[in-house]
């Protein structure tokens, strides 16, 4: 019997849509990660714009509220010289009890090229490449709780950026991860491109303990999980994906989970605290830590662009 071909591969092995790093191989993260780092540079640029999707349409479907990564996914396309549309999800037909089926299939026959899809439900982005047009892209820009790639590969980047290569670190991921669909990604991307040491810190309650079969280290006590570590990547609380008391409270989760600048001394000197964003000070990361020296948070953002744009050149470079 056949194996069921990835949907995000062509018969070449080409990407044609980004729904998830989990099944991408290590060449295809690399190969983003390398074209990133050759559109950084359009970013300082007078005119800061090529011409890879001139002519194209991208449609920007956030069915989820989003400031960094539907902003970005829109700077990005520009930068390639895209049309970009962004549906405004709220006054749409959406709200008038439209299928998202339906939504794709009006938004196809206006010549849409790519959708880069936010949605709460996870599946929807895959669900959206299956229906639509050969010719159409699909780029997973976070659902529910299952992946957020485009998050997943920029993390990479700003990691690869500081650290220069991935075969020696130890990575600390801390806080909700079971809601988490960027730590789902992040820890598939560090498996594939070879950290030998990842660590799941946090209480029971947002730690799953089935991530030890993905060969991921689980920590319960926040020093035993941030001492030596390379990389500390920080996340929110997600209490809208929490049904029912998970935590005791907010100031409570902070005296145990909370990065400090206590907490940060125990990681390797030169470590760097990332955050997908929004942060909650107070809550997951002290502001003297967010603000730091060691914070590369807003350079995250940044390499956001330059990774979207390499996602997007790539896909639209490849045929079904
Ligand atoms: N990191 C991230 O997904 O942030 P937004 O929700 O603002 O897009």
């Amino acid at each position: 019997m056949l194996a069921r071909r990835n949907p995000q591969l062509n018969a070449h092995g080409e990407l044609i849509h980004l729904l998830s790093i989990e099944g991408l191989p290590r060449a295809i993260l690399t190969q983003i990660l390398d074209t990133a780092g050759t559109f950084l540079s359009v970013n300082d640029r007078d005119v800061k714009k090529v011409p890879l999707l001139r002519g194209k349409s991208v449609f920007n479907l956030f069915f989820e509220n989003s400031t960094r990564t539907r902003t970005t996914f829109e700077i990005a396309a520009k930068r390639l010289s895209a049309d970009v549309i962004n549906l405004d999800i709220a006054k749409s037909s959406a709200s008038k009890g439209e299928s998202l089926l339906d939504t794709i299939a009006n938004l196809s026959a206006m010549h849409a090229d790519m959708f880069v899809v936010r949605h709460s439900e996870s599946g929807a982005p895959y669900l959206i490449a299956k229906h639509c047009a050969p010719h159409v892209h699909v780029v997973n820009a976070g659902d529910g709780r299952h992946a957020h790639p485009t998050q997943g590969l920029l993390d990479m980047y700003t990691i690869r950026h500081y650290k220069k290569s991935f075969n020696e670190l130890t990575v600390a991921i801390v806080g909700d991860i079971v809601h988490s669909r960027v730590a789902r990604s992040d820890i598939h991307a560090l498996t594939t491109l070879g950290v030998p040491e990842i660590r799941a810190v946090g209480p029971k309650t947002l730690v799953p303990g089935d991530l030890r079969e993905m060969g991921v280290r689980v920590c319960h006590d926040m020093r035993e999980g941030v001492k030596d570590a390379d990389v500390i990547i920080m996340l929110r609380l997600q209490n809208e994906r929490m049904s029912g008391a998970m935590l005791p409270s907010a100031g409570e989760y902070f005296k145990s989970y909370g990065l400090t600048e206590e907490i940060l001394a125990l990681a390797k000197p030169d470590a760097i605290v990332m955050h997908p964003g929004p942060i909650n000070r107070g809550v997951e990361i002290d502001s003297r830590v967010a603000d730091g020296p060691h914070s590369v948070i807003l350079p995250q953002v940044t390499f956001g662009i330059a990774v979207r744009m390499a996602v997007m050149s790539i896909l639209a470079g490849n045929d079904a």
